[in-house]
């Protein structure tokens, strides 16, 4: 079993004035750790630096292989193609993404060396899994030089509607390139049907939303929607220390009735700006008022050697800067606003202190801190406001749902949050906790390898769950 992923699961980090190696935090890691240890498993991928960064040859018990990336690859492979580029326009195009030749050469050649990388390393007959956009050539250039791999490919952010795609000069490409793994998962079923529609389209695949036929193969196609590793966050969420935590951080917030919580990669997708524009407005309203009720906002950083994003932060701290000018009073801030990352216990406290969360972006492959959220509100209470934009949305059909881009809906459905009556609130938030107890990111990782594992003909008699199955073949 081979992973590949633009970065690799391990992280450097300073303990006790030395440097060393950790196990990055995340769902991902923590579900594909079971399968990549033991000396089966190995995780080709980014260390996040050039060819001076020794990586370990294995952490915890999966090999690791590392991909390095010179300055010119980081601007037009790392920046550009995938990040200028591919981010934006599968987002919804957001923000206008940047069409470059010289970022698609490096895309082409930095694809090209992680296929090499594999073929290299791959037992015989091994299943590949390759992650998300920054690797999409990759299934072909290694079928390739490894025909006998089974390659399953999976995306984590959305998939564009063909409307949007059609805009990408190198579509076609792309589109060959996925179209190299026997298996392409997605998020929801919507992205699988957009990918489905212009592969029928473009290269002249045919077939259903399900099992395409294309140069003489099938590649499967399905949505695996991805989750967190909720028995993990149960833990941390149910250790007292933890909660003592959260007991804390209410009473460092000054006691208020009301607290609630953002956290996000600071990025233009995940409309931040749109939930303190409401804020600031409920506040003005006198719909809400300091200091009994405030928001804390996590802004981890993020791609910060983009312009794109260097202009959002300056535009959501001026927003901040603005909101708590006009209504915090001396030394009870209207938003408390963090532009740092968070340690995993410090996370789930403020998960536990939070009444309510806020997750309203414009456009989000899946979105797991409102799973996160969900899985460790252990007694039930909290409510979830979450954007019908976000692929959890889907799952999660007990949250208070918004369009955040309708300013007065996302200010009522925020109203409509404080003022949820508590046993209405509790039947929520159990339903929605059942929804990841059940669909955790474990059940995801085996569905994608057991779909991956399985061939096509078991597939269409007896599809996975993570395959919906009113679209497989008859
Ligand atoms: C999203 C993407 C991942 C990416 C992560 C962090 O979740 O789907 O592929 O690794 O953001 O972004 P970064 O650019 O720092 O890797």
């Amino acid at each position: 079993m081979v992973v590949v992923a633009n970065r690799l699961p391990v992280r450097r980090v300073e303990h006790n004035g030395e440097m060393h190696w950790d196990l990055s935090p995340g769902g991902l890691v923590s579900a594909l750790t079971p399968v990549l240890t033991g000396g089966a498993g190995m995780w080709i991928g980014w260390p996040g630096g050039g060819v001076e960064m020794a990586v370990p040859a294995e952490h915890e018990g999966i090999e690791l292989r590392a991909v390095p990336l010179d300055d010119a690859e980081f601007e037009q492979f790392y920046l550009g193609f995938s990040n200028a580029t591919l981010w934006p326009l599968y987002h919804d195009a957001v923000r206008t993404p940047t069409f470059h030749r010289e970022w698609w050469y490096a895309y082409m050649s930095v694809n090209d060396r992680y296929a090499r990388a594999v073929a290299g390393a791959a037992a015989p007959g091994a299943n590949v899994w390759v992650h998300d956009y920054q690797l999409q050539l990759v299934p072909k250039m290694l079928r390739a030089l490894r025909p006998d791999l089974r390659i399953g490919f999976f995306l984590h952010i959305p998939f564009p509607p063909q409307e949007l795609f059609m805009q990408l000069p190198w579509r076609r490409s792309i589109l060959e390139g996925l179209l190299g793994a026997d298996l392409v998962g997605f998020q929801v079923q919507g992205a699988a049907a957009n990918f489905s529609r212009v592969a029928r389209r473009v290269v002249g695949a045919s077939g259903t939303d399900s099992v395409l036929n294309y140069d003489g193969r099938q590649v499967r196609v399905g949505a695996f929607p991805i989750s967190v590793d909720t028995i993990g966050l149960i833990k941390r969420a149910s250790d007292p220390a933890v909660q003592r935590r959260a007991r804390q951080i209410r009473e460092e917030l000054g006691s208020p009735d009301v607290v609630m919580l953002g956290v996000d990669r600071l990025d233009y997708t995940k409309g931040i700006d749109r939930r303190l524009i409401a804020i600031g407005e409920l506040f003005a309203d006198g719909l809400l008022t300091g200091p009994q009720a405030v928001l804390v906002q996590i802004g981890i950083p993020s791609r910060e050697d983009d312009p794109h994003y260097r202009r959002e932060r300056e535009h959501l701290e001026q927003l901040v800067g603005e909101i708590n000018g006009a209504y915090s009073t001396v030394g009870r801030p209207a938003i408390h606003y963090l532009y740092q990352s968070v340690e995993v216990d410090e996370l789930v406290a403020l998960y536990l202190a939070a009444d309510i969360m806020l997750v309203t972006p414009l456009r989000d492959g899946m979105n797991l801190v409102a799973k996160e959220y969900v899985a460790c509100r252990v007694d039930n209470t909290g409510a979830l406001v979450l954007s019908e934009f976000a692929g959890a949305s889907q799952e999660l059909r007990d949250a208070i749902l918004v369009n955040p881009h309708d300013l007065d809906g996302l200010k009522q459905a925020i109203r409509h949050a404080v003022d949820l009556d508590p046993n209405e609130g509790t039947a929520r938030m159990r339903r929605m906790r059942r929804v990841v107890r059940r669909h955790d990111v474990q059940a995801w990782a085996h569905a994608f390898l057991g779909a991956l594992r399985a061939d096509s003909r078991h597939i269409s008699t007896s599809p996975d769950p993570g395959l919906d199955p009113g679209s497989t073949p008859n």
